[in-house]
């Protein structure tokens, strides 16, 4: 099995690390850690907060000459705060230079839509319509500037990336959005799949023990965990193959060809996630696992977590 997918010009490795939750000292600890296994492949955002730790990193090993900068593909995105014409090539300058680098080899646009922070709810706004067009002919400007050198986008639905088709000069190569056991989204793969564009899953462990999630729960939020590490065909395939849950589940999503950046700070969980090429799941067992999919199933990321999202035209999710 091939260990790359096809991301406009480029190869990205199928397997990436996830960065959300991790900052500071703990990141730069995770990616160190990651890149001495063989993690080539990084994502991050600027909302992660966390891209200058990257950048410490990358900067250590690419001038000590330990890594080159061709065997490395960095993703980040532009933030939902900064969805508007007029502010991305000022953010995509400052996530540069957060990371340390001329260039990012992915840049995604985050959220289809500008939101802004409530601070009396302590939670997400949308207020206004984004004009998704407008914003995306800014995104074709960063490649032919040289600071990306492919473009995508994240949480679209497929009304929202046909209007990008329609009017785009550089097409999307890629979209990041969430699939996992329970939402495994299959109209959406199969859009992008035809138009080509390489599909990243996240949340693809259904998010357990995020601190994230653990923090915006205790604040309120509708957001509840898939529990998917703990389903019954993922333990019974589990103890056949002699891998873990999380393996299962990561294998399940690349031999779909969809690239995956499940997330950790540990050392054997890195280890293991990087370790799935050795097994091959069966026609049969990628059947059954396919019939775990949940109508209506619950999102790691809902709408409900953002103020007016739910009945706004423009929510992505529905
Ligand atoms: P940790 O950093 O302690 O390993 P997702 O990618 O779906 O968002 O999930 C990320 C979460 O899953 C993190 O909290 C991470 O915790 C945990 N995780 C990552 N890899 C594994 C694994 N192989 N088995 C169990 N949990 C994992």
């Amino acid at each position: 099995m091939d260990k790359f997918i096809e991301c406009g010009s480029l190869k990205m490795p199928l397997i990436g690390l996830g960065t959300f939750q991790a900052k500071d000292e703990r990141m730069e600890r995770a990616l160190d850690l990651a890149l001495n296994l063989g993690y080539r492949h990084i994502d991050t955002a600027h909302f992660y907060e966390n891209e200058a730790a990257i950048g410490r990193v990358l900067h250590r090993w690419l001038s000590s000459g330990r890594i080159n900068r061709a065997d490395l593909f960095i993703t980040t995105k532009l933030p939902f705060y900064a969805n508007k014409p007029e502010l991305v090539e000022a953010t995509i300058k400052q996530s540069l230079a957060n990371l340390q680098l001329d260039f990012v080899d992915l840049y995604l646009v985050h959220f289809p839509l500008f939101l802004e922070f409530n601070p009396v709810e302590m939670k997400l706004e949308i207020k206004e319509h984004t004009d998704i067009v407008a914003v995306w002919k800014q995104m074709e400007e960063q490649v032919k500037a040289g600071r990306a050198t492919t473009i995508g986008v994240s949480n679209y639905n497929i009304q929202q990336i046909q209007e990008i088709l329609d009017n785009a000069t550089i097409k999307p190569a890629c979209h990041q959005f969430e699939i996992h056991l329970s939402l495994q989204q299959p109209k959406l793969i199969e859009f992008c799949k035809s138009k080509n564009i390489a599909i990243v899953s996240y949340s693809t462990l259904g998010c357990p023990n995020s601190e994230y999630a653990k923090e915006a729960i205790a604040k309120g939020s509708a957001l509840k965990m898939p529990h998917n590490l703990e389903n019954a065909v993922v333990r019974k395939l589990s103890a056949k193959y002699e891998k873990s849950p999380a393996q299962i589940l990561l294998r399940h999503m690349i031999q779909q060809g969809i690239a995956i950046i499940p997330k950790s700070t540990n050392e054997s969980r890195l280890k293991q996630n990087l370790d799935l090429f050795g097994f091959n799941l069966t026609e049969e067992d990628m059947a059954e696992l396919k019939t775990q999919d949940i109508q209506g199933a619950e999102r790691v990321f809902p709408d409900t977590s953002i103020i007016g999202l739910p009945d706004h035209p423009q929510n992505p999710f529905k």
